[in-house]
């Protein structure tokens, strides 16, 4: 079904809101650097996500987990600087929320201040609600993440769908309904059964985002690099990719390599 959309000159956190409420669905992707965000943001995207996943996607590490709030911030800076109309929601980094309140609003405040960014994302339901309450109550929209939450791979084993037992799913169910009350403005819904996932965002007033969770959620997101095709070895269900830049890059360079190797480039016009 197409709805009208309304031309939102910036995207706020209250947009969020009407979007749902007027069956919009909400685009969000992530985004790292300056060029990428650029590009992102002209296309007309809704949300740019500064996840964590820059630790997979930029780091080359194996988990989110050894990203730091400064590598965060810095990565945030570099979109924010980029951006002209999206929204900018920055995962707080494992480690710098999860001990006490004080230092969860200490790394969003960071992030706000030192960033520019617009909103902060954190994992997680009623074991940090005294945080999300402490970030919200000094006036930092958050986004809740629910479901396969990557910051605590260690304690699920795997990378696979959450919540297919009843008490998992029935907790994710509460989790949400007491992320809403406490005032976060949306929450990722991350792998779970997509008929769970419609059932969570018709409960709650607040947009669903999700990604591998159907599509009776309020919006998608997607990491950049793999709807580009860059992490070509990456092939989860949920992946549409709408490119295959890994060939096209490998291609590209190759070329280049081979003109550089039989002096074909630089040519008479590429000179001074
Ligand atoms: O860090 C990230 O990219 C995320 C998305 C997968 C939702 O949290």
């Amino acid at each position: 079904m197409s709805v009208a959309k309304k031309v939102y000159k910036r995207v706020t956190v209250k947009s969020l809101t009407e979007m749902k409420q007027s069956g919009e669905k909400i685009s969000m992707l992530t985004s790292y650097d300056y060029s990428m965000a650029k590009i992102v943001d002209e296309a007309g995207i809704d949300v740019i996500l500064v996840g964590d996943s820059a630790s997979n996607v930029m780091a080359g590490h194996e988990t989110t987990l050894p990203i730091t709030l400064d590598q965060m911030i810095y990565h945030a800076s570099s979109v924010v600087r980029a951006i002209s109309r999206c929204l900018v929601v920055v995962d707080i980094p494992f480690g710098s929320y999860q001990s006490d309140p004080k230092e969860a609003l200490r790394s969003a405040i960071r992030i706000m201040k030192e960033s520019g960014a617009h909103a902060v994302k954190v994992e997680g339901g009623k074991e940090i609600k005294e945080s999300v309450k402490r970030i919200l109550h000094a006036g930092i929209p958050v986004m809740g993440h629910l479901g396969l939450t990557p910051q605590s791979i260690y304690k699920f084993g795997t990378y696979t769908v959450r919540a297919k037992e009843k008490s998992e799913a029935e907790k994710l169910i509460a989790d949400a309904q007491l992320l809403e009350r406490l005032g976060c403005c949306a929450i990722v819904l991350e792998k779970i059964p997509a008929a769970l996932a419609k059932e969570v965002s018709e409960s709650i007033s607040i947009p669903t985002i999700g990604i591998g969770a159907g599509n009776g959620t309020d919006g998608q997101v997607l990491v950049i690099h793999d709807l580009l095709g860059m992490t070509h070895e990456f092939n989860p269900r949920f992946l549409r990719r709408y490119m295959n830049l890994y060939e096209e890059m490998t291609d590209a360079i190759g070329k280049y390599v081979a003109d550089v190797k039989s002096q074909d480039f630089p040519n008479e016009e590429e000179q001074y």
